[in-house]
């Protein structure tokens, strides 16, 4: 048997997986090094006593793996004597032991062996198969196919064994059947798992360029309120200017949607119904940029990998929160359901996901991307929604603005007021956000709970994580569950980071004030306490239509007063760039918005490499970039242009800010 060694740290794995079958927490294994070379319990598989097994089994076992004896199995505890200088079973030494009563046994008793939970992704490609029967006239042992000169038995658990055609041909799935504490090269390549069996314990190097997709949805979605070190402040009534009793929301969104906005619950089942919907397109791939990094040229200790939200219906993560909340609203009896959308990504998730539970939704979209991305319209309408640019003439605020500006381009800020105008004026109508609200960020969790396994099961866990901001819900999606994970001194890396990433052209984070303001330009919703460049900021037509809006989500802005996230804003030339080349490398056109976390990720791995650090960088490639083919065709002409906020504008900006006029909570 070839000496085997490997380093096994437990390091990104979540409590999930550091739990055995027996949902025993194996916690405390973290940042343990094991080496198997000079730790004969990790070389060995576990033991067990083989009671009622045949001679000619026993025989075989121990014949193959000497770890195995024949009146049960040792664990070298102590790091006794078992082999001889070969590594063959040493018998005047394993006699010894027996006498001196020092073997180890544990009895669970014949079939009762542990399963493990967490098998990663299995491939197939990698299957041992089982040849052909050495010995059909006893208890089955089946000779698998090997290149080994050395013939190596599989055993079958239980009595009578399995039947032929049962095991004829490659394992499939592991099942308390075909599992066995036997040879031990089963799924000997799976990605990464802690078990009772040593040789699932194995992180497999070989995964590491290729993608992973061996997890499964999350069944809660993960709500960060309940780790947060000081509660998010509350929003406040736009006339009494107190606290928002969940009363005062009534108009727009369904009380379940309420319930889950102010809940300090840390986990929220997701309902089957929205996980059936959901397994469309869930789990998302997380992948290594093994290609960006050779063309970037960075080192091997830089790694960047990316979860990619692109192969939703509507081709962005807006679908991980639309299909919930028109679900939501099917139940409360809403008869439809108005919004705005930017870019039209989020408009397009609506529309899709209002066709799921038969729901009708109406679409104002900013002008400015309803001329640029004229398909987005098409594909809202082939839904079966209507869909209107904005300003429009169906609104009162539409009107007003037109008649100021009939070239107005259109804003987040006016188009949300006129979706809530629409909403309030027609009956049995609610209205849905697609970012900033607390629920909404919590729908995108599905995101970085899935990147936890699936980082896992390359053996890595992040030093930062980066994504885009616009409300904030990817980000959040993304950073949320490994941030949780940091506040509640859970995380493999205790000094990981987040890191936010915005337009220099609409820089809330970056340069914003942090106070109360309205979410929309005509002042109709409550007041967030969010970092803002005011409710009345007109943004310039760049491209990320999706990330121009006024404010930021008050839950990440809270995160960033409070230290736990970084932000950066960056130019959009350079953002396409870094998705140009990000595109040539991986295959992936994105999104404009998506660039920008693409730019962010890029920078890190520079300074990274620069510095001389190790460093694994996890960004969320929030959506694909096939709808914005007139962004990419002015990059190709060379066209786009940078633009930074002039600071005599957002001074004129942010003297409305309610907040920045002694609006606040608690009373000043
Ligand atoms: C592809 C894409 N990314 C990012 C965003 C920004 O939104 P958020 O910050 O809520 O993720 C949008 C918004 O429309 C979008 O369409």
């Amino acid at each position: 048997m070839a000496p085997r060694s490997f380093d096994n740290t437990f390091r990104g794995m979540t409590k999930r997986q550091l739990e055995d079958a027996a949902g025993a927490d194996l916690r405390h294994h973290l940042g343990r090094k094991i080496f198997a070379s000079r730790d004969p319990r990790f070389a060995s598989a576990p033991s067990f006593s083989f009671g009622g097994r045949l001679h000619n089994e026993l025989d075989t076992l121990a014949s193959n793996r000497s770890f195995f004896c024949k009146t049960g199995t040792h664990r070298c505890q102590d790091g006794e004597t078992l082999l001889d200088d070969l590594r063959r079973r040493d018998d005047k030494s394993q006699k010894k032991l027996r006498e001196q009563g020092r073997q180890w046994k544990a009895v669970p008793g014949p079939g009762s062996y542990r399963i493990p939970r967490f098998m990663g992704d299995i491939d197939r490609a990698f299957e041992v198969s089982v040849g052909k029967n050495s010995a059909p006239w006893r208890t089955p042992s089946w000779q698998l196919d090997s290149t080994s000169l050395r013939p190596v038995f599989y055993h079958t658990i239980g009595g009578v064994g399995h039947a032929r055609q049962e095991h004829e041909g490659k394992l499939r799935v592991p099942t308390p059947r075909n599992l066995t504490p036997g040879p031990g090269h089963y799924f000997k390549d799976s990605d990464g798992c802690v078990s009772m069996f040593s040789d699932y314990m194995r992180l497999s190097k070989r995964a590491f360029s290729a993608a992973a997709t061996g997890t499964s949805l999350p069944k809660s979605w993960y709500n960060i309120q309940a780790d947060l070190p000081v509660p998010l402040p509350p929003p406040l009534h736009p006339g009494e200017l107190r606290p928002c009793t969940p009363d005062d929301f009534a108009p727009l969104f369904p009380a379940s949607l309420i319930e889950q906005e102010v809940s300090s619950e840390r986990y929220l089942e997701i309902p089957a119904e929205v996980r059936e919907v959901l397994n469309l397109w869930r789990p998302t791939p997380l992948r290594r940029a093994s290609r960006w990094e050779k063309l970037l040229g960075l080192p091997g200790n830089v790694k960047i990998f990316y979860k990619y939200e692109g192969g939703s219906p509507s081709g962005s993560h807006k679908t991980n929160t639309a299909v919930p909340q028109v679900y939501y609203n099917k139940l409360a009896g809403t008869k439809k359901i108005t919004t705005e959308t930017g870019a039209g990504q989020w408009g397009s998730a609506l529309a899709w996901s209002g066709g799921q539970f038969d729901l009708p939704i109406e679409v104002y979209q900013v002008k400015v991307s309803y001329e640029q991305k004229p398909y987005r319209k098409a594909f809202i309408e082939a839904c079966g929604a209507e869909i209107f640019p904005s300003p429009s003439t169906k609104t009162a605020v539409g009107s007003k603005a037109l008649e100021e500006d009939p070239t107005c381009p259109g804003s987040l800020g006016i188009a949300i007021s006129e979706a809530i105008e629409a909403c309030v004026s027609s009956e049995q109508a609610k209205y849905a956000l697609g970012s900033v609200l607390s629920h909404v960020l919590m729908h995108q969790t599905v995101i970085g709970q899935e990147a936890i396994e699936q980082l896992a099961g390359f053996g890595e866990y992040p030093d930062v994580v980066v994504g885009c901001t616009g409300g904030g819900s990817n980000f959040a999606g993304i950073a949320f569950p490994f941030l949780g994970e940091k506040l509640r001194s859970e995380a493999a890396k205790p000094e990981i980071r987040f890191l936010a990433v915005e337009p220099a052209a609409c820089p809330s984070l970056t340069r914003g004030a942090y106070a109360y303001d309205f979410g929309d330009t005509a002042k109709l919703t409550p007041l967030l306490k969010a970092h803002t460049l005011g409710s009345g900021f007109m943004p310039p037509s760049v491209h990320s239509g999706g990330l121009r809006y006024h404010a930021m989500a008050p839950l990440i802005s809270h995160l960033k007063e409070l230290g736990a996230i970084e932000a950066q804003a960056v130019q959009q030339t350079a953002a396409f760039d870094a998705g140009s080349s990000f595109f040539r490398a991986e295959g992936i056109l994105p999104a404009p918005e998506a660039t920008h976390a693409i730019e962010g990720a890029l920078h890190e791995a520079k300074a990274a490499a620069a510095a001389g650090k190790p460093r694994v960088i996890l960004f969320n490639m929030c959506g694909h970039g096939h709808f914005d083919m007139f962004a990419w065709e002015k990059y190709a002409k060379g066209q786009i242009e940078d633009f930074v906020f002039p600071e005599e504008d957002l001074k004129e900006a942010l003297t409305h800010v309610p907040g920045l006029n002694g609006v606040n909570w608690p009373r000043p």
